[in-house]
């Protein structure tokens, strides 16, 4: 399955493993990491990035392709949306089927709202599906939210907002008991302890897991707890814009029905955006390990209605994408493989970095290997550097890879590799948005009164780099916090006539600046979606 040149290479590997086990490499000084950063990250790119041209975060520079969305038109300017035909009338509306969105919902319900979700593909498309190593909570004796809240912090750069954090870190114990009682399978020892790892830039090994499907298990959880307490959702529908009231508060959302293209309205008294991620957005043409659904539509519905971005320009390149085969090029490999103890090696079977570096490190420390010092390892589409799996077995016994990451060796093995006796290649892939939607600790966003935003579209909880295992906790923690307080909010709310002007200034915003892109957004589907019908 590999070239000539690759076992060629793989012969180099296997020769240095047993003095590369012997002698781990040593960590970065802080000031290796920041030139490392400015030279080799991607977030770093001038030429990836545009000036936002409009609205509140007029000046500042987001993604190329962001800007170009936040500068687009909105869906239905020309479209003659009757605001009189109410098609759903909720307390609380949740515009996403992901882990956020779910988590929201439930809460909402137990607390008696009246909930609907709205999502543009099936409840559980989302990047919680998607996400493998696990989730992160301080609740073992050695460890404590304060130990956490510090590891993230400085992981973070130290810019995440630490209202925010501090909630992500002392309700994590508590995710991690709710979701263990609403039945997710954790990885237990024989006395029923959670077994814990180390991730990227983690002093304590506090990733909880299941196996390395752990998105896939938590998204089943709470899928079936929507499904079991009859929470109505609405799928295959995207809201593509929101509605206001002529208070200027949120009041629910102009929906699209993807199968009939007929537009919906739905009022609601108060809004929760979990819309997720922006990889299929494909920023500086990196492959994604992101679900088909991440193209940024809540930033841009919420930016339209005047709510400020935190962070835009902050993005996170997963460092151990697939480098190869191409058919699965972009896939995540979970960083799981490096707690277990793969080291990430060069074309000459060197290690050239301690294998757990925060994200941002690593993944410049891979594409300095490939770029600058010119030891990747060829692939037919590019290049890649080895991480050295077979490592895995020798640390923790025959049989630790199939039971710890069976999912990623059965994706290995689908292409004729055996990743407990030969290494693997990897490149950084596009993985998660560290930037999003600014809110308060109780998850409303600062502009807009009664708009909530939960999960990845979130800005300012992680900072400008994130740390494993501290996503899937956020959209429990910030999931189940929005709920709560959107519920209990709806009571209060008292709703006026149904509006789209804010959609109307905006677009006149966009002509005083004399900026016609052509485009609509927000995109709802990768660019290279079919529309067949
Ligand atoms: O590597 C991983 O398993 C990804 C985890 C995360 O993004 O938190």
């Amino acid at each position: 399955m590999f070239t000539p040149e690759m076992l060629e290479s793989i012969k180099k590997v296997e020769a240095t493993r047993a003095q590369r086990m012997e002698n781990e490499p040593r960590r970065m000084t802080a000031e290796e990491k920041d030139s490392l950063l400015k030279a080799f990250h991607p977030d770093y790119r001038q030429d990836g990035f545009a000036e936002i041209k409009i609205g509140p975060n007029k000046g500042q520079k987001a993604p190329t392709e962001l800007s170009n969305l936040l500068h687009s038109n909105s869906r239905i300017l020309n479209e003659n949306i009757d605001l009189n035909k109410i098609d759903y009338d909720v307390d609380v509306l949740v515009i996403g089927g992901g882990g956020a969105g779910a988590s929201a919902a439930i809460e909402a319900h137990e607390a008696g709202a009246n909930v609907m979700i709205v999502t543009k593909l099936r409840i559980g498309d989302a990047n919680t599906m998607m996400a493998e190593g696990g989730i992160q909570a301080a609740d073992k004796e050695n460890d404590s939210p304060v130990q956490h809240y510090l590891d993230a912090f400085g992981g973070g750069h130290f810019a995440a907002r630490p209202e925010l954090l501090k909630r992500l870190v002392m309700e994590a114990p508590d995710a991690i008991q709710w979701l263990n009682k609403l039945g997710v399978m954790f990885d237990k020892d024989e006395d029923g302890r959670m077994i814990t790892t180390h991730g990227g830039g983690t002093s304590r090994k506090r990733m909880h897991a299941c196996k390395d499907y752990s998105g896939a298990e938590i998204m089943r959880t709470l899928r079936d707890e929507v499904i079991n307490r009859h929470i109505p959702v609405v799928e295959f529908t995207s809201a593509v814009e929101l509605l206001k009231d002529e208070k200027g508060q949120v009041a629910g959302a102009v929906l699209l029905n993807m199968e009939t293209d007929d537009y919906m309205v739905a009022r609601a008294k108060t809004v929760i955006i979990a819309t997720g991620g922006a990889g299929r957005l494909h920023y500086q043409n990196f492959p994604t390990s992101n679900h088909y659904g991440a193209t940024a539509d809540g930033l841009v519905l919420g930016y339209r209605a005047g709510a400020p971005l935190l962070y835009q320009d902050t993005i996170q390149y997963h460092p151990t994408g697939v480098a190869y085969p191409s058919q699965i090029f972009g896939a995540l490999v979970t960083e799981k493989v490096r707690s277990l103890g793969a080291m990430l090696v060069n074309v000459e079977g060197e290690a050239f970095m301690h294998p757990l570096e925060t994200r941002d490190v690593s993944a410049a420390s891979i594409i300095r290997e490939c770029s600058d010092r010119n030891k990747g390892v060829t692939t037919p589409i590019g290049s890649g550097v080895w991480l050295d799996t077979p490592m895995i077995e020798m640390i923790g016994g025959e049989g630790t890879i199939e039971k710890r990451i069976p999912a990623m060796l059965r994706m290995y093995m689908n292409y004729g590799i055996d990743m407990r006796k030969q290494p693997i290649l990897v490149y950084p892939t596009l993985h998660y948005q560290n930037g999003g939607l600014e809110i308060n600790g109780e998850g409303f966003t600062k502009a807009i009164d009664n708009l909530l935003v939960a999960g990845e579209a979130v800005g300012g909880i992680h900072g400008r780099n994130r740390l494993m295992g501290n996503s899937l906790l956020d959209i429990i923690v910030f999931g189940r916090n929005a709920g709560k307080a959107a519920a209990a909010k709806s009571k209060d709310v008292e709703l006026g006539t149904l509006s789209l002007k804010h959609v109307q200034e905006y677009a006149q915003e966009l002509e005083k600046a004399n900026i016609h892109t052509g485009c609509v957004s927000p995109q709802l589907l990768p660019e290279y979606a079919r529309h067949e019908r």
